[in-house]
């Protein structure tokens, strides 16, 4: 099988090259701006890399759909600083250039495996977030958070009806949280921009308290990305057509704790950490920010978010296994490694 992934140099794209071409005979045709995280499969006889921009690659795109069985585009912004700030970016990017691929997977009749988001959710009231019966909940549009969860939203109905009325093959999945090492970059991190671990490694490494957005009582549910790719993979396999025209949450709903918790975790692993104590770096802190400071005016929070995994787990025995402590160490200590090679640079 031949698969095309867009963005393979991304948190989802390169782990789950890494699992593809560990575990499988697949060959792997992969697009990305930059190559950091892949570049030790450069010598693999199976895997082939464009340094390409999706915005502009658009013949070599369309050839590699032609030629692929089955279709990733994971190419898009994901971080909600964003989703404030370029609203505008992030439509052009998630939205615009995505349909581009989907539209492509129509025309050369080709498998889409399409990354939509616990955020299409929003604000939704339900104990748990179930695909099929859950309602979308969403502000009003000054608040441009939104803009993600609603693009996404809008290309998973486009999806849907493609392969209601053209009969597009495709599934829709959902990452809940997914954390573990190359989650964001240090660059994001160091303009306050990255995803929550990430942002708290950084400020960790950096001596910086950890920022407590409106009291630190969101919750959220981590899921590993090691067990996180394990669901993607039996989407994948797509065993018996099981995964066609279907959409699943994955994440783990055993792993949910507020940003105080996940703050106050991140602080006892750091304080005892060998690096820490080698470089006689301070111990961790926190501090209450507002969220219209921290993220800007158009930022509205998700209380509450816990994914309904039954899908998965009816129909490919999904069972996540990893607890957030070990996710957590895994994040801090590849954010460490990442801080020591720039300082080296
Ligand atoms: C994320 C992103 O939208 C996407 O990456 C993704 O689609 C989705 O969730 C997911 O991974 O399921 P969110 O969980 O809100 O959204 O993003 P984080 O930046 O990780 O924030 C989590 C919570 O921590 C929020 O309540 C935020 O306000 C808070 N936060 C974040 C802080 O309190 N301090 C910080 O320094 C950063």
């Amino acid at each position: 099988m031949k698969v095309l992934i867009l963005g393979v140099n991304g948190f989802i794209g390169s782990h789950l090259t890494d699992r593809i071409l560990s575990e499988t005979t697949w060959e792997i045709r992969g697009m990305d701006l930059a190559k950091n995280k892949v570049t030790e499969h450069f010598d693999n006889p199976r895997f082939s890399f464009l340094h390409g921009d999706i915005s502009t690659s658009s013949e070599w795109i369309e050839y590699q759909v032609h030629d692929c069985n089955v279709v990733l585009p994971l190419v898009a912004i994901a971080t909600p600083k964003v989703y404030v700030t370029d609203p505008l970016k992030v439509f052009g990017l998630d939205f615009e250039e995505n349909l581009k691929v989907v539209k492509y997977c129509v025309k050369h009749h080709k498998r889409i495996l399409f990354p939509s988001t616990s955020e299409v959710y929003g604000m939704c009231n339900d104990e748990e977030f179930d695909e099929e019966t859950s309602q979308f909940v969403t502000g009003p549009v000054p608040m441009t958070r939104w803009i993600y969860s609603t693009s996404k939203q809008l290309l998973d109905r486009v999806i849907w009806s493609y392969g209601q009325q053209r009969g597009l093959k495709f599934t829709l999945f959902r990452p809940f949280n997914w954390v573990g090492p190359r989650l964001d970059s240090l660059k994001a991190a160091k303009e306050g921009s990255s995803r929550l671990a990430t942002q708290f490694a950084w400020n960790l490494l950096s001596g910086k308290p950890l920022n407590l957005v409106d009291g630190g009582n969101a919750l959220r549910c981590y899921c590993d990305i090691d067990d996180a790719i394990d669901g993607l993979m039996s989407i994948l396999r797509n065993e018996g057509g099981k995964a066609d025209g279907k959409i699943f949450n994955i994440g783990n709903p055993q792993n949910c704790l507020s940003v105080r918790e996940i703050a106050e975790l991140m602080i006892g692993i750091w304080d005892v950490h060998p690096f820490r104590l080698e470089r006689g770096l301070p111990q961790g802190s926190v501090v209450d920010v507002v969220s219209g400071e921290y993220y800007g005016s158009g930022y509205q929070d998700v209380a509450r978010r816990v994914p309904s995994i039954k899908r998965m787990q009816e129909v490919f025995g999904f069972q996540p296994k990893t607890g957030i402590t070990e996710s957590l160490k895994k994040m801090l200590d590849s954010v460490i490694d990442e801080f020591m090679s720039l300082e080296k640079m």
